[in-house]
């Protein structure tokens, strides 16, 4: 069990919750988090925000009660965590190429780490304009903006407004929509997948979908998969 250090409210049902520790992981890959005080008997997946210096941050949004339970914990309140798991994004590929992150709404947890480790990406950030008042945007905004050119879109489609073909590669996580329309703008697109976890580890196959014309696991071969290779039609 590890200790909270702080668990902070950063939108109307958007958080940041950092544990104290020494933490390892790579961009993409992510964590079973559980409070043993709770009724939670399965843990929930949650990707790497950031680490740094024996801390380790998850951003995350509350949707049901598991998550509502995590935003009502305190500074130094036990929280159980396993990992980190999955594959991640292939950052040593991409070191020397220009590349972009594009996230929308939860989607962007997992690219303020990318971003911290790719060299100087272009961020593009979208956000429903209920889920953060403008100066709690323009704080998020920010923290990305330390690692590349961020630009947050409210509201509106960004794809629409992007030249994404222009990019050696696009690092994509959010709503199956926005992937979508992400891996038709650059043949180099990979994308995060999302699905209801139970093990983690690929022994319980509650998280499988087709990719490639195959079974996979989301949790043991993903989440992250070449946008290409996977028909969103087929998800769910
Ligand atoms: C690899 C991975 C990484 C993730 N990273 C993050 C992250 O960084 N931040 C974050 O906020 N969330 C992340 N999630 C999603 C997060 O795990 C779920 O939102 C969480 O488990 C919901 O738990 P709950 O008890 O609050 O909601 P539940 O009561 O379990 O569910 C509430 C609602 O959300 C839906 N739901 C729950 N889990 C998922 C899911 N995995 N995919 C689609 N719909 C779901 C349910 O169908 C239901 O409608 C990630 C999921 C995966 C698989
Ligand atoms: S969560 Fe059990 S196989 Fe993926």
């Amino acid at each position: 069990m590890y200790k909270i250090a702080f668990n902070k409210k950063i939108g109307i049902d958007f958080y940041i919750m950092r544990i104290e520790g020494n933490f390892e992981g790579s961009p993409g890959q992510f964590y079973m988090l559980r409070s043993e005080d709770s009724f939670m008997t399965l843990s929930r997946p949650i990707s790497i925000y950031d680490i740094g210096d024996n801390y380790i941050e998850f951003m995350y949004k509350t949707v049901g009660k598991g998550t509502q339970y995590f935003s009502k914990m305190q500074r130094g309140d036990s929280i159980t965590l396993y990992g980190p798991y999955g594959n991640g994004f292939p950052v040593d590929e991409y070191i020397d190429k220009k590349v972009a992150l594009v996230g929308g709404g939860m989607g962007i947890a997992p690219l303020m780490y990318l971003a911290k480790k790719l060299n100087n990406p272009d961020i593009y950030l979208g956000m429903r304009k209920e889920a953060m008042s403008p100066e709690q945007m323009r704080e998020i905004g920010e923290s990305y903006s330390r690692y590349g050119a961020t630009y947050f879109n409210i509201g509106n489609d960004m794809t629409e407004k992007i030249d994404l073909s222009k990019y050696d590669a696009v690092m994509t996580c959010g709503p199956e929509i926005l992937m979508k329309k992400v891996k038709n703008l650059n043949k180099n697109t990979y994308v995060s997948l999302e699905k209801h976890m139970g093990c983690a580890v690929g022994a319980c196959l509650s998280c499988t979908c087709d990719v490639n014309g195959k079974r996979v696991r989301v949790c043991k071969e993903g989440p992250v998969f070449r946008g290409s290779e996977v028909d969103f039609k087929d998800e769910d």
